[in-house]
């Protein structure tokens, strides 16, 4: 218990009724778990083999790698492409598509994102159609790739954190069908085994070939997985 946990703390003598001391203690696990888990994710991004390297070779998040071991397998990025990044903070995928050679990089974050040469970048929220056009103001034409590797904010209750999820996938689905050039791509992140039925059926409607991968980078301790769809049939 740290020295100010010590000092609220009123023990099971203390002066509190129960209720107030129930409250106390939820308190006080909820702050240790919290700093548990703080701790032990410091420990792990120090341990961490991609975030060194990102660190060396100037990527801003190790996610870089996961869209680079993605793109071998898949062959996603190509020179002169036109490219949509939803949920692209702090920087890493649109760093990676610049260097791929693309030809037109845009992307949209809730958070503030650093510049990224070559790349325009707007602050809002997919949902929000004036923030999406905002963005779009950065293409001269359709985008041959749209990436997605939004994440919304864990609750810790699962069947939250599950819902919301589905929704980002959802909605990155439905903004690749309406906005991909035909022999477009798309490639999204998604949770939980892979992505749902419904997502599934949408993406064999609209795409010719759709697969799943899990790129080293990704940790295998996360459910995260990566649904790659290609051949937009437009
Ligand atoms: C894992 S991070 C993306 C990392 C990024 N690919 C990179 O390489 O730097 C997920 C991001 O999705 C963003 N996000 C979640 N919901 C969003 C929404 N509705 N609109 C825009 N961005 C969103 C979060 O703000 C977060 O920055």
């Amino acid at each position: 218990m740290s020295d100010e946990e010590k000092r609220r703390w009123k023990g099971p003598t203390g002066n509190k009724g129960s209720s107030g001391r129930q409250m106390d203690e939820r308190k006080v696990f909820a702050h240790r778990a919290k700093s548990e888990s703080s701790k032990k994710w410091i420990e792990r991004q120090l341990q961490d083999p991609y975030v060194r390297k990102a660190k060396d070779e100037g990527f801003r998040a190790r996610a870089a790698y996961k869209l680079l071991e993605i793109d071998e397998k898949a062959g996603l990025l190509r020179r002169g492409q036109r490219v949509v990044d939803l949920g692209c903070a702090p920087g890493g995928w649109l760093q990676v598509a610049v260097a791929k050679g693309a030809a037109e990089v845009v992307g949209i974050d809730l958070l503030p994102v650093e510049p990224v040469a070559g790349a325009h970048i707007v602050q809002g929220d997919v949902n929000d159609p004036d923030d999406v056009a905002r963005m779009l103001k950065g293409l001269t034409g359709k985008p041959d790739l749209v990436l997605s590797d939004m994440a919304a904010n864990t609750t810790g209750h699962k069947q939250t954190d599950h819902l919301r999820t589905v929704a980002l996938v959802e909605m990155a689905v439905a903004f690749a069908v309406a906005h991909l050039a035909p022999g477009g791509a798309f490639c999204s992140k998604v949770f939980q085994g892979g992505a749902t039925k419904d997502v599934l059926e949408m993406l064999k409607a609209n795409f010719k070939s759709v697969k799943h991968i899990k790129p080293p980078a990704s940790r295998a301790g996360s459910p995260e997985i990566f649904v790659i769809a290609k051949g937009f049939k437009g």
